[in-house]
């Protein structure tokens, strides 16, 4: 199953059960929310609405949405983790109930995506000091056949100190050799694809649990994992989502793996972050964008490769069209196209990050003529890294470089 035909299958279902569609929003917080830098899960959008107040497209909704997340940045180049992903996702606002969720998700697993039975296993939240364990969804999965593993605090979802939260039943599907054997938390070979919230309390800034008036279940299945499965593939890189950056990327730079998954997935995250309107800067969202560039120029540059000027248009405009933000793309996610309506243009997108390598250049000659008047046998100890970036702005990963 193609990227398009995954999507389309997860919005069908789910439209075949009452679920309107919500267009995918923006990587940018809604304005005044200023809690989070990205929007780092589906729900993001939703939260006053799983606080309560209605939402104009009722109480059942799913969509695509893209997601960052910087909490992960060392993971990425590993087999699953993205910076910038996409989440599908299910809600009942105060509509249907916990159990129901699972049963949907199960069938949708089973029948619109073919999994057999014995490649899925599942985690419920199993109890803590505060709350007891998740009865319904531990009988839910019981009575559907799927073994379960009980957990603590893993179990437990959040997207912040304060605001909805709740228990979780996390959905793992086997990707390992052989017959599926262990359990999630003993084998990194069941990966976790899809997360059932049920957010039945808020969190008050005092850290107190208030039970909400009304319950509601937040699902979010990362999408190129999903793809992964389905396509039998050994990495999100390798699914079809990639498969430009696949094909062009090694033709320009000869990296190991590790750095080519590193450059593709930081080189088409900073695509999408300046498509929702980000420029690189020293602060807050423009300093995450910085710092994806920069690791992906000193990759090339320490490695002797030609730098970004070499990048095809072409992987811009797909990479926007991918996900909506071009003016004139499709977009994959039929019926997902986001609401940005942002001026965004392949070249003005080139222009942003050719001016970032501009000054990335500009900086490794100050960092020479700084670094060869240091006196002889200095260390660059913790206080000497701390001034070159204080005074001179020389990140110590540079002077790392710069040094060797
Ligand atoms: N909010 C949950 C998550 O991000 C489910 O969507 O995992």
């Amino acid at each position: 199953m193609n990227t398009h035909e995954t999507i389309s299958t997860f919005l069908d279902f789910y439209r075949e059960h009452g679920h309107e569609i919500s267009p995918s929003q923006s990587l940018l917080p809604p304005h005044g929310d200023d809690s989070v830098l990205f929007t780092t899960s589906g729900m993001h959008h939703l939260t006053p609405h799983l606080l309560g107040r209605p939402h104009p497209l009722g109480r059942r909704l799913s969509s695509v949405q893209r997601c960052l997340r910087t909490t992960d940045l060392d993971e990425v180049g590993d087999p699953t983790h993205l910076t910038v992903f996409e989440m599908l996702g299910s809600w009942s606002l105060g509509d249907y109930g916990g159990g129901q969720s699972l049963r949907w998700g199960h069938r949708l697993l089973r029948e619109g995506f073919g999994l057999p039975p014995e490649s899925l296993y599942v985690t419920v939240f199993g109890g803590d000091d505060q709350t007891g364990p998740d009865v319904e969804s531990l009988h839910t999965w019981q009575d559907l056949g799927v073994p379960v593993e009980l957990l603590g605090k893993d179990n437990w979802w959040s997207n912040g100190p304060t605001g909805p939260c709740g228990p979780d039943s996390e959905i793992f599907v086997w990707t390992g050799s052989g017959v599926p054997r262990d359990t999630p938390s003993t084998n990194p070979d069941w990966v976790e694809v899809w997360n059932h919230v049920m957010m039945r309390f808020e969190r008050l800034p005092d850290g107190s649990l208030v039970p909400l008036p009304r319950l509601s279940v937040d699902t979010g299945m990362g999408l190129e994992r999903l793809l992964t499965v389905l396509q039998g593939k050994d990495s999100v890189y390798e699914t079809d989502v990639f498969e430009p950056w696949q094909q062009t990327v090694p033709t320009l730079w000869p990296l190991d793996t590790r750095e080519h998954r590193v450059v593709v997935d930081h080189l088409r995250s900073g695509i999408v972050v300046i498509g929702d309107g980000v420029q690189p800067s020293n602060t807050g969202r423009g300093y995450v964008l910085r710092r994806l560039l920069r690791r992906v120029l000193t990759i090339l540059w320490s490695g002797n490769h030609p730098l970004l000027d070499e990048l095809p248009l072409d992987l811009y405009i797909h990479t926007l069209d991918h996900f909506g933000q071009s003016q004139t793309g499709t977009g994959t996610g039929i019926g997902t196209r986001t609401d940005t309506s942002t001026s965004v243009t392949p070249e003005n997108i080139r222009h942003v990050i050719l001016d970032e390598q501009r000054r990335f250049l500009q900086m490794l000659d100050r960092g020479h003529k700084v670094l060869s008047r240091r006196p002889r046998g200095q260390v660059l100890d913790g206080p000497t890294l701390r001034f070159l970036h204080e005074t001179h702005g020389l990140p110590p990963e540079i002077v790392e470089v710069l040094s060797l």
